[in-house]
């Protein structure tokens, strides 16, 4: 009766079914089986009077197998069917949880007519965030055992509630201390001797006082608000109306129903895609497992402004020491006073406790010495962006690191291999671009210089999962993955305004395709000057096309001092935070189309904004690739999902083009190339880009 990947012993009338199934225990075909044919034994065995289910290994099921998803072995062995086959024995089943129990495995749990926990345990139905729905009657029993309101908040928000917070709402029944499995097999053995019911979710009935009259409307109304058009929440809201409102059976099928409709949804594929591409992008082709890696115990920081503070909280929320240097006492005393500040606001909303804001400080010091850098594992320089102050301080750092430090810049835009060089240990030294504020933002550009050491590279790669980053390792170019496409989608921005389009109508079209913020505003916010400045560092190093009205409005807004946001006024004007239209502007950019030939139309529609605004930088990602500069299609996703507010239910840019087609997207851009004329080469098709749409090939297909 034993599968490989579940087994059941007996302990007199008790019986163990246990699943081993590392690492994770994910619920996969053969787990299911392997269930099916355990429960189906004991329910014709008469020996056993109670059964304990549990899993070895370090958690319980922590999920389904997501590899499965869209294969044959995804509709074997119905989870409903092992549900039921738990749920309808006639003796009682208690499940023994520890670790994550998520998803199919909570689901499995809720069929149990009891559950124990450790006190670390969490419990919880994350499926939102793949855009899916628990799908094997998560839907109808969560909200029959602990209410409709609590049901809704954990499938909505996705996030796993702690054993306190689960035995509070009646999810688990107890929490043991000690030996998990034998604190099971006592309850159960309990259970048998008080001939205690046998409790089955299906049969409770949804408590009412858990279903206000305005819940339902309520969850919709911040749905529309919060979701932005994505299915999946949607859906969950109507299986809990469903689990109030019908009997369990219909209800089962009814979730049955609306898993597919998620399941089969762009949305879910693009989420999916997203979640396998973070995982992968941790992988550096070519450098060995077992490579050992460089153990980073200190770290220090060159330069205590937005930067600095910023990538310092990171170390420090990971009880990694940092040692801070300045030129001067007054900016290094203004340095650590911010993440003071900023830490205090966090404990102010009762986010972490003044004594946690104090074990955070007692980690980071201060000095204006280099010497002081000396023991440090890793420094990263956040100096200003300005080559010759780089130089320098990579050569004092080239001089004061110990051997076998990482040396590395958080530099935006100029080229890293130089930065190694000035260093005189370029081996050594690797690129590590934060996005402010660096405390907050998931994302890491992880720059692999010509010589960066294989070990280096992987030893960041390794610290930014401890310092919770998603990171992605980018070539060395102007912008790196995520600024270098940001280049053409700002080009046309521009253009576009010059050709009459509003900032206001621009942000509206790019935000209804799903972005965060659109181009205006994000620019606004960033500041006008960082982004004229550094176009017009480039067109000083003959960077830049030879076409005079490349970019011209971010420059004329600079020269005017409209520097956003900051400011007051840049693409907009400003009211407190609000942007608010302004008639300048239009003066402005009509000014600007006059004074280089430009010809201004009133018939810019919202398509044509969203096309030329991602077509280019779509384009720019296939060179990318095609360069070498990134590993692989996903990992450009990564960078715009976790860097730009590229919206997650479009997948990422190379994702959406996928979905596009590749084949359109061509035949759009030569389009452009023929209205607009293409004397610069904006137009012209990426090698790679063309390759793919002609063998009718996807980016990241085999
Ligand atoms: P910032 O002007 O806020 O901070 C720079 C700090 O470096 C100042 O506190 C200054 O006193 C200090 N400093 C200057 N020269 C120094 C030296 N020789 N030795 C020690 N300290 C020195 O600038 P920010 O915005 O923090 O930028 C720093 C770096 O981070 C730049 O390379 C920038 O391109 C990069 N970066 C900035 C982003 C942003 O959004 N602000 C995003 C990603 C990267």
């Amino acid at each position: 009766m034993d599968s490989p990947v579940v087994t059941m012993t007996r302990n007199g009338a008790i019986a163990v079914v246990t699943i081993d199934r590392p690492p994770v225990n994910a619920l996969s075909a053969d787990v299911r089986r392997g269930l099916l044919d355990a429960f189906g034994a004991l329910a014709s065995d008469p020996s056993v009077a109670g059964a304990v289910l549990a899993c070895a290994g370090r958690t319980f099921v922590a999920g389904a197998e997501i590899s499965e998803f869209g294969t044959a072995a995804f509709s074997e062995a119905d989870p409903n069917d092992v549900h039921a086959a738990i749920e309808n024995l006639n003796i009682p089943v208690v499940c023994a949880l520890h670790g994550t129990t998520l998803g199919g495995g909570m689901e499995l749990a809720l069929a149990c007519h009891y559950r124990v926990a450790t006190p670390t345990a969490k419990l919880g139905l994350p499926e939102v965030t793949l855009g899916l729905l628990p799908g094997g009657g998560g839907t109808q029993r969560l909200p029959r055992l602990i209410g409709a309101a609590d049901a809704l908040d954990m499938m909505l928000s996705g996030a796993p509630v702690s054993a306190q917070t689960a035995l509070e709402k009646d999810l688990i029944d107890v929490i043991v201390e000690g030996n998990l499995l034998e604190a099971a097999q006592r309850f159960v053995g309990e259970l048998v001797a008080t001939r205690a019911p046998l409790r089955l979710a299906s049969e409770l009935e949804v408590d009412r006082a858990s279903v206000s009259p305005t819940l339902f409307a309520e969850s919709r109304a911040s749905l529309a608000k919060k979701a932005r058009g994505a299915i999946a929440p949607a859906r969950i809201v109507d299986c809990v109306v469903a689990a109030v409102t019908t009997p369990f059976a219909e209800g089962l099928k009814y979730e049955r129903d609306l898993f597919v409709e998620c399941m089969n949804s762009p949305q879910s594929a693009a989420l999916r895609h997203a979640f396998f591409a973070e995982r992968e992008a941790g992988k550096i082709p070519g450098i060995a497992k077992d490579l050992s890696l460089r153990s980073i115990g200190k770290v220090g920081i060159v330069g205590a402004g937005t930067m600095g503070g910023g990538i310092a909280m990171n170390f420090l929320n990971a009880g990694i020491p940092v040692v801070l240097l300045e030129v001067r006492p007054d900016a290094l005393e203004r340095g650590l006073g911010i993440i003071r500040k900023n830490y205090e606001a966090t404990a102010s909303k009762g986010r972490m406790t003044l004594e946690q804001v104090e074990q955070r400080m007692a980690l980071c010091s201060g000095t204006l010495e280099y010497a002081e850098l000396g023991g440090c594992d890793l420094v990263i320089e956040a100096v200003f962006e300005n080559m010759d102050i780089k130089k320098a301080v990579m050569a004092r750092l080239g001089e004061v690191c110990k051997p076998g430090a990482i040396i590395a810049t958080n530099t935006s835009t100029l080229d890293v291999d130089v930065l190694a060089a000035a260093s005189g240990r370029a081996a050594d030294v690797v690129g590590m671009h934060f996005f402010s504020p660096a405390n907050v933002m998931r994302l890491l550009e992880v720059v692999r210089g010509r010589d960066t050491a294989p070990e280096v590279l992987a030893s960041v790669m390794a610290l930014a999962r401890t310092i919770r980053k998603v990171a992605v390792v980018s070539g060395v170019c102007f912008g790196f993955i995520g600024n270098r496409m940001l280049e053409p989608y700002l080009r046309e921005c521009e253009f576009l305004l010059l050709e009459g389009a509003t900032p206001t109508q621009i942000d509206r079209a790019i935000e209804t395709f799903g972005m965060a913020m659109g181009p205006c505003r994000m620019i606004d916010m960033a500041g006008v000057d960082v982004a004229a400045k550094v176009v017009l560092e480039r067109r000083k190093e003959g960077a830049l096309p030879a076409d005079p009205s490349y970019r011209v409005a971010c420059q004329m807004l600079f020269e005017l001092g409209r520097h956003g946001q900051k400011s007051g006024a840049g693409y907009y004007r400003y009211e407190g935070r609000t942007p608010v239209h302004d008639a300048e502007v239009d003066r402005i950019m009509e000014g600007l189309a006059r004074q280089y030939g430009i010809a201004r139309r009133s018939d810019i529609s919202d398509e044509e904004i969203v096309e030329r605004c991602l077509y280019p930088l779509i384009n720019e990602g296939a060179m990318i690739l095609e360069e070498g500069i990134a590993y692989r299609a996903g990992d450009i996703d990564i960078v715009w999902l976790n860097g730009y507010g590229f919206p997650a239910l479009k997948g990422g840019p190379m994702h959406a083009a996928n979905v596009i087609g590749l084949e359109q997207i061509v035949a759009c851009l030569d389009r452009y190339a023929d209205k607009r004329g293409n004397t610069f080469g904006y137009w012209s098709v990426a090698a790679l880009l063309g390759d793919l749409a002609t063998a009718e090939r996807e980016f990241g297909g085999a």
